[in-house]
């Protein structure tokens, strides 16, 4: 039986949500993909004109196919938690069932269980701000949709989880040592998502024979990094500095996370795995 993965946080080619997309179509998943939003007309356009079809390429020359893309806005839990200006916001009101509850729903209706749940998305209205120079509300909305959105994706999507399946989120080591500039609260989210991982694994693993990690990953220039502003820098940065002097595919995390949310990784839930050509394993910079 081949096995179907939700990957929340998918709106380009560019980002980690589409490299682990392709990696786990690789394997031979059903592909259903969770776009936020205000990002779902362009990216469902640019699928339909074929502007993804280069790098929908799998290693065995066809094409990934995506059996269905689901609008989602992880920072809202069910209708009632929806404000009004958004509800009316044109770009919201276009797509229906976007709320975490709502979508999990969907894809319940449409495709029954699944198997692998893909957590590929953060957002921080602040994060160019210094933690100092951070508001309430910024913190508190990075932390919003950055960190609870996977506990809130979990809690929704279990039930509809097989037993022995897994899910994996993406984080970044600004959790554990302080990276300058990547501010606005974005630090504290991912700290909380790491210590959620290993809870999350806990009462997953316990509830429904489930194993939640995480992967955090070195610095890719996606979509979401080129806002930080300092993406480049950190490229470049760990190229010079990393044992392993090489640029950094977003495959390579792809392919990380197909083998975690594989049988190859049974055994291994709660951890904080490191994709990042051993950046982290340094003290001194080179
Ligand atoms: P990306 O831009 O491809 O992915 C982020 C996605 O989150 C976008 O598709 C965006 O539309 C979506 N999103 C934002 N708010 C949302 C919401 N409320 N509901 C649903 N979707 C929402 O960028 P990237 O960098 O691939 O990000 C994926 C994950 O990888 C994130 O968790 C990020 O923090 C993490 N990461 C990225 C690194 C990098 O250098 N690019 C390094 C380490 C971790």
């Amino acid at each position: 039986r081949g096995k179907k993965a939700f990957i929340a946080g998918v709106a380009d080619n560019n980002g980690y949500g589409w490299a682990i997309a392709k990696s786990l179509a690789a394997a031979g998943a059903e592909i259903l993909l969770g776009t936020w939003v205000p990002a779902l007309n362009i990216f469902e356009t640019s699928l339909k004109r074929g502007k993804f079809d280069d790098s929908r390429m799998l290693p065995n020359g066809s094409l990934m196919e995506i059996a269905k893309v689901y609008p989602l806005d992880a920072i809202y839990d069910s209708p009632e938690d929806v404000p009004e200006d958004v509800k009316l916001n044109k770009r919201y009101a276009g797509a229906k069932n976007w709320t975490v509850k709502e979508v999990a729903e969907c894809v319940k209706n449409d495709f029954g269980n699944i198997d692998i749940l893909v957590h590929s998305l953060a957002n921080g209205s602040e994060v160019t701000k210094p933690l100092l120079e951070t508001s309430r509300k910024g913190y508190l909305a990075a932390i919003s949709a950055s960190s609870y959105s996977y506990v809130s994706l979990l809690q929704h999507f279990l039930p509809i989880m097989n037993p022995g399946g897994a899910s994996i989120s993406l984080t970044y080591i600004a959790s554990e040592r302080t990276i300058p500039g990547y501010g606005g609260g974005m630090s504290s989210a991912k700290a909380a998502l790491e210590s959620d991982t290993r809870v999350l694994a806990f009462e997953a693993g316990r509830k429904g024979k489930i194993r939640v990690n995480t992967i955090s990953a070195g610095p890719l220039g996606s979509r979401a990094a080129k806002a930080i502003g300092f993406i480049e820098k950190m490229i470049d940065y760990s190229y010079v500095n990393a044992p392993l002097q090489k640029e950094l595919l977003a495959d390579e995390v792809g392919n990380a996370a197909a083998f975690l949310v594989s049988p190859l990784a049974s055994a291994v839930t709660g951890s904080v795995v490191y994709v990042d050509n051993g950046l982290n394993t340094m003290g001194l910079a080179t």
